[in-house]
């Protein structure tokens, strides 16, 4: 007889944005369970999770990542099929002021949780050891910054990390691979450009442009507005990570875009001309007109753009959202969900916006 681990996933960092619209994926099938081991930083909300905080398949406990003893208890008494490690600091400029908390969870957390998830795995049955799988949820940010008519990234390209968020996120890259060749953790890798949709942070750039044009505040663009970023509406890289969790081969990577390439400035004026038709400025006027150039980031990459090739001919996923498609319901999320916004911008998002932007925003 053949010995099975349970149909529970272990999603680490599932109070934030992508764990949080992971966790509402995988949990709309009724046969699925989840764990949702998160610290709750400042971008751990669990208004992400309204509507399944009741749900038995649902258990959620606040731990950090590199807290081996509590990891270790929680894989002993659910035996998840996989863990899908979302947890990590996520926001560049925040990474540019204060490094230090992006290498204690992106990279020495990373490694933490690797040898929990090994000395758990290296205990399965032959059965069992089959099925499990380590999911590490990474960035295109690892491969650098590319120029205008340089080919799109796969999978192939080096590491050429310029931030330290996209450093730290590189090395938790190395430290997994690492696991695989060295110890045989069977893990899998997936690469995705930017995301946008629901329960974003808005410290990020869409969120924040949506919610500082509604209360009339400047909408700030950093340098010349002309730097590129690959949009994935952010259900459409819910489901290309459970497609690798399903289908992946162990111990490859897998880069996860949506072919929508766009300069920050037509990002913001898309957002504007729909703002303009959903929720009119009361003078009439265009939200466009709140756009405000700032300072440039230091360091900051011109150009991302992802070859999800090999996904789509090994895997058979696309993207099901353009562009256009998926900004108009985020534009409308944000807008029918004043709350949750307000929520968190009543938080400590205030302070950090003030200290960015000081009383601009
Ligand atoms: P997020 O910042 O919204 O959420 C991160 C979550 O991790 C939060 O809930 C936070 O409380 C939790 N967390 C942080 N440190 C922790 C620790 N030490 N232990 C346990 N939990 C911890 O991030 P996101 O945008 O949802 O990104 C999720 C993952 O996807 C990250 O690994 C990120 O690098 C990757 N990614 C993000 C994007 C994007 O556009 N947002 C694109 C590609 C890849
Ligand atoms: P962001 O959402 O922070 O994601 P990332 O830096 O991981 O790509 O930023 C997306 C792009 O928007 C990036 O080129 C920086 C730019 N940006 C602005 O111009 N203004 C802003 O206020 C923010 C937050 C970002």
């Amino acid at each position: 007889m053949s010995i099975s681990l349970s149909q529970t996933v272990l999603v680490t960092g599932g109070a934030g944005f992508i764990g949080a619209n992971f966790i509402h994926h995988w949990l709309s099938d009724p046969n699925r369970k989840a764990i949702n081991l998160d610290k709750l930083t400042y971008a751990g909300n669990l208004d992400n999770l309204a509507g399944l905080d009741a749900s038995d398949r649902l258990e959620f406990v606040r731990a950090d990542i590199g807290d081996g003893s509590a990891v270790q208890s929680l894989l002993e008494r659910h035996r998840p099929r996989a863990i899908l490690n979302f947890a990590a600091e996520s926001h560049v400029d925040r990474s540019i002021s204060g490094p230090e908390e992006f290498i204690q969870t992106n990279i020495v957390g990373t490694f933490r949780l690797l040898q929990t998830a090994l000395r758990f795995f290296r205990d399965l049955a032959e059965d069992e050891k089959k099925q499990f799988r380590f999911l590490h949820v990474s960035t295109d940010e690892v491969y650098g910054s590319l120029h205008s008519g340089d080919r799109p990234f796969t999978e192939k390209h080096p590491f050429e990390p310029n931030s330290p968020y996209s450093a730290s996120k590189a090395s938790s890259d190395h430290l997994v691979r690492a696991f695989c060749q060295t110890y045989g953790l069977p893990v899998l890798t997936t690469n995705c450009s930017n995301n946008y949709g629901p329960y974003q942070f808005p410290e990020k750039l869409i969120p924040l442009v949506i919610h500082n044009a509604i209360n009339e505040k400047a909408l700030p663009i950093y340098g010349d507005g002309q730097n590129v970023r690959d949009w994935l509406f952010v259900a459409d890289h819910c489901e290309a990570i459970a497609t690798v969790l399903e289908k992946g081969v162990v111990g490859e990577t897998y880069n996860v875009g949506g072919w929508n390439e766009m300069a920050n400035i037509d990002v913001v004026h898309t957002i504007c001309d729909l703002l303009d038709q959903e929720r009119p400025r009361a003078d009439g006027r265009s939200y466009r007109e709140q756009i405000t150039f700032v300072k440039d980031r230091p360091g900051h990459d011109r150009r991302y753009a992802i070859d999800a090739t090999k996904i789509a001919r090994e895997l058979g996923w696309k993207p099901k959202e353009t562009f256009q498609t998926g900004i108009a319901k985020t534009v409308r999320w944000y807008l029918s969900n004043e709350d949750w916004v307000s929520r968190v911008t009543s938080g400590a998002y205030r302070e950090w916006s003030e200290k960015q932007y000081g009383s601009q925003t």
